[in-house]
């Protein structure tokens, strides 16, 4: 007969913090996010940790280049998408480990032969409206002038304008040259009183832009993720088919950190991948793998040596696995059994194999939740499909800013890896949509104010680190009519439409 789980499986929202004793040391400044990325031996350091409990999905709407940096900005990690070639995912993972913190290269470049409408769908397109302006139009071209918003008016201008009509020529533009430090840079800016400057290689060509913004910016974090090198850490998707060509690359890409990105991991293909890996790198690789949802996936991962274990089956907010297939268990259920096993393995064997709960975060407070249930970090699409330093194009739908934000199963990213069982090359049917949500600005911004309210609310459960939080929190769960009692209630929200009669 079917075995059978007696007990429902739960969401987060079906859960609440009880508060603990909080001393006199128990303020947000104090608390410490640090977290162990991968597996380590009782008594010593794991080999990689992060410094906020945070990493972006690993998804072509989510994570690219600009996401990991920003994220790593911030002490969390990106997983670039596997979900494209094998090159350009290694390019994409080389370009986040070239970046210098302050040295951007130009992502949006026209050619003075282009037209003021190009500047402006560029613009609408990367969000920046500073445009290099080089010979062949690209990041690397001979360097020819800049256009910014002040060079034309969309109001008086004919959309065919040449942009070779407007630009500010290179010989009025102030450049460095290549070799200049940030600091300098930053001096030059200072006292040319600049938004921008750029870095000119020997030969003529772009390197790159130092903006007067990115100096604030890179002073004001100081949980950045860096390697030995002074470089951004960075994660990559692999798949179980082509990991013998894929891996590779990637590790000569500088890639810091590895995961498989299936929908479902207590599989054969995810223990040959990892044995692979194994065979070849021994533990120098470092490879989550995953997804699970019970003891018994978690447990058969950790014997094929996986270095974290990612859990979640159906949960994702573009997900209709659930739907599709009848496959999945509530994230909460997830979380607490899988992070039970996994003390019970730490127990038996003196091993730590940290779990990441992936998918279906809905509010900042989800997130403290999965940390008290027992994960050790979240992984996150749709929260940061939503900033600007996602991979996707900004729209208007009635007057409002929304970002796109597509499933690695929808027919838009056709990512059969994902869901391959050994079968066809391709998608047999969806187990994702293709969707909008609201945009919602910089990623710095967002997280600052996340994590303030993880530190607050660990705060109230008198926890100072994650490892406290996950042994002491105490949590309940509610029953229906108390959700309802969560939010405001019993009042009508103020509305800037009302009219005072008195
Ligand atoms: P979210 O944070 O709730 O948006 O969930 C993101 C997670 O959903 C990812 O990390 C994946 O584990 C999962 N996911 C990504 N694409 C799909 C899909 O097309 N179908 C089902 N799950 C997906």
């Amino acid at each position: 007969m079917a075995q059978f789980f007696d007990e429902p499986s739960r969401t987060f929202n079906e859960y609440l913090l009880v508060p603990g004793y909080s001393s006199a040391e128990c303020i947000p400044d104090n608390v410490d996010l640090k977290t162990p990325l991968v597996k380590f031996k009782k008594g010593e350091a794991p080999a990689l940790f992060i410094n906020i409990p945070m990493v972006s999905a690993i998804m072509q709407s989510v994570s690219g280049e600009k996401m990991a940096i920003a994220l790593a900005q911030e002490g969390g990690i990106s997983f670039i998408y596997g979900s494209q070639s094998v090159e350009d995912e290694a390019e994409m993972v080389a370009r986040v480990k070239a970046y210098k913190a302050g040295f951007v290269p130009s992502d949006t470049n026209l050619s003075p032969e282009d037209t003021m409408q190009d500047c402006l769908d560029i613009k609408q397109r990367t969000g920046h409206s500073t445009v290099a302006i080089t010979s062949d139009g690209t990041a690397n071209g001979q360097f020819l002038g800049i256009v910014t918003s002040r060079d034309y008016r969309v109001s008086r201008m004919d959309p065919a304008t040449k942009v070779k009509a407007f630009m500010t020529p290179k010989d009025k533009v102030v450049s460095a040259p290549e070799g200049t430090t940030l600091k300098e840079a930053n001096n030059i800016i200072w006292d040319n009183k600049l938004n921008t400057l750029p870095i000119i290689n020997k030969d003529g060509t772009l390197a790159y832009f130092v903006f007067r913004k990115d100096y604030s910016v890179h002073k004001s974090n100081p949980l950045e993720l860096l390697d030995s090198k002074k470089r951004y850490l960075v994660g990559a998707g692999i798949n179980t088919r082509d990991y013998a060509e894929r891996v590779p690359a990637l590790i000569d890409a500088g890639t810091d950190v590895l995961c498989i990105d299936s929908s479902e991991g207590f599989t054969e293909w995810q223990r040959l991948t990892l044995g692979w890996i194994r065979e070849h790198y021994g533990d120098r690789v470092k490879v989550g793998a995953g997804n699970v949802v019970d003891a018994e996936g978690f447990r058969f991962l950790a014997e094929a040596g996986a270095d974290f274990v990612k859990v979640g089956i159906g949960g994702g907010s573009i997900c209709i696995t659930r739907e599709q297939k009848g496959i999945g268990r509530g994230q909460a259920t997830a979380v607490i059994e899988v992070a039970r096993a996994r003390d019970e393995y730490y127990k038996e064997t003196g091993v730590y194999i940290p779990i990441c709960s992936d998918g279906g975060i809905v509010y900042d407070h989800h997130i403290t939740l999965a940390l008290a249930m027992g994960a050790d970090f979240v992984m996150l699409g749709r929260y940061f499909s939503r900033f600007d330093e996602s991979p996707t194009r900004t729209v208007t739908i009635n007057g409002n800013y929304m970002k796109e934000y597509w499933g690695e199963g929808s027919s838009r990213a056709r990512n059969w890896q994902r869901y391959d069982m050994g079968g066809k090359k391709e998608l047999s049917f969806e187990e994702g949509v293709d969707s909008y949500v609201p945009y919602a600005g910089s990623l710095h911004d967002n997280v600052t104010g996340t994590l303030s309210k993880i530190r607050s609310t660990m705060c109230n459960c008198g926890a100072l680190s994650i490892s406290d939080f996950q042994q002491n929190a105490k949590l309940t769960l509610v029953s229906a009519t108390s959700i309802t009692e969560g939010g405001a209630h019993d009042v009508i929200l103020k509305d800037t439409n009302v009219q005072p009669i008195r």
